[in-house]
């Protein structure tokens, strides 16, 4: 199963939804306008809208990322080998509960590709949500291409809207792959979203950024000494990088280049400041597990394929790749790495009473 944005990689994926309902089209009383105040509700729509277009603008031109990756996760031939790992944690775990676990709700599914690999692979069922309709008719597109649209559907909403009656009732899996960040206020709005769609004793699966200051300070060290010394300084492609890197801080939503960066919600999300880990921790459920991937093997990437001018020597990092993964995955067992992890990934499970 692929790791993130919007990534067409790994076993991919799923469902169709004909005519997907349009934002704020559900006529009972959303979670997010109960106790907070009206200038609150206001400016968090002003932000789900603004999000939507931000996906749906990306959506439009998100092959362009694939022919120009300016992140490991786009370029999907090394991207499978880096979330290998990964994947196999997760159909383990999927496996294990799969007598417990038919009906999973993707929370910020994007183009549905979880859905349509546990529809496909392990026959399951479920529905994904999104506030992107591009988004959501590429899901949709893809499960009726591939003849899953009986077993998974996809449905565009904000996930605080989404009332369970709407979907066939509450699910056994809550699965989340990087949207969680996307809600502004994720500590009060993680309880409601359990509360209101996980059955009692289902199961949660979320896997969301974890160190987001960069990376660690001495491997920070090392890339930007690379990059400035003589002779690998005219290898590293020095100007794309200052481009995406100016594009992840702008602040012009509307500019294309602001697509490589982050999204308006996940801009407040980071803004906040929030210790995603601990959130995790603490929601008050049993914690079954969790893992932690790429402490350095994505950003050693980044700098020696990504933003490598040489042929030579992304050949080269191709070739070494498996050995990086294989020491990035055993060290990031250890707190003392799994720190600067990129990611985190928890696996919850719901009281039965
Ligand atoms: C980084 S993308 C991840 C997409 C997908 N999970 C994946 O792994 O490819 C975050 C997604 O969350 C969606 N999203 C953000 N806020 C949301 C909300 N309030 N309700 C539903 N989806 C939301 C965005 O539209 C976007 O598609």
């Amino acid at each position: 199963m692929g790791p993130c944005p919007e990534q067409r990689v790994g076993i991919a994926v799923w469902m169709t939804w004909p005519d997907p309902p349009s934002l704020g089209r559900v006529d009972f009383c959303p979670v997010s306008t109960t106790g907070r105040s009206k200038s609150t509700v206001q400016r968090e729509q002003q932000i789900i809208q603004a999000e939507a277009e931000f996906w749906d603008r990306q959506e439009d031109v998100i092959q362009e990322f694939y022919d120009r990756p300016h992140d490991w996760r786009f370029a999907p031939a090394l991207a499978n080998r880096i979330i290998k790992k990964r994947e196999q944690v997760v159909r383990r775990f999927l496996r294990k509960r799969r007598g417990e676990i038919d009906r999973i709700l993707d929370i910020g599914c994007g183009s549905g590709w979880f859905l349509h690999g546990c529809s496909d692979e392990l026959g399951m069922t479920g529905v994904g949500v999104d506030v992107s309709a591009k988004k959501i008719a590429t899901a949709n597109d893809d499960a009726q291409r591939r003849g899953l649209a009986d077993r998974c559907s996809f449905l565009t909403i904000d996930i605080m809207e989404l009332d369970p009656e709407q979907v066939g009732g509450k699910f056994d899996l809550l699965f989340a792959q990087s949207s969680l960040h996307h809600l502004p206020g994720l500590e009060e709005k993680l309880p409601v979203i359990v509360e209101r769609l996980l059955r009692p004793g289902g199961y949660m699966l979320f896997c969301e950024p974890h160190y987001d200051h960069g990376m660690a300070p001495r491997l920070e060290k090392f890339i930007w000494g690379m990059a400035r010394s003589k002779v690998f300084g005219r290898l590293f492609d020095v100007e794309f990088f200052n481009e995406v890197a100016s594009a992840a801080q702008t602040d012009d939503c509307n500019a294309d280049e602001a697509l490589r960066g982050e999204s308006p919600a996940g801009k407040q999300f980071f803004g906040e400041d929030p210790d995603i880990q601990n959130i995790m921790r603490t929601t008050g459920h049993e914690l079954l597990d969790e893992r932690y991937f790429h402490a350095f093997g994505g950003h050693l990437t980044n700098a020696f394929y990504i933003f490598m001018k040489s042929r030579v020597l992304r050949g080269l990092y191709r070739i070494s790749l498996p050995l990086v993964v294989a020491a990035d995955n055993y060290l990031c067992r250890f707190e003392r790495f799994n720190r600067y992890a990129e990611e985190g990934m928890w696996f919850l499970r719901a009281r039965a009473d």
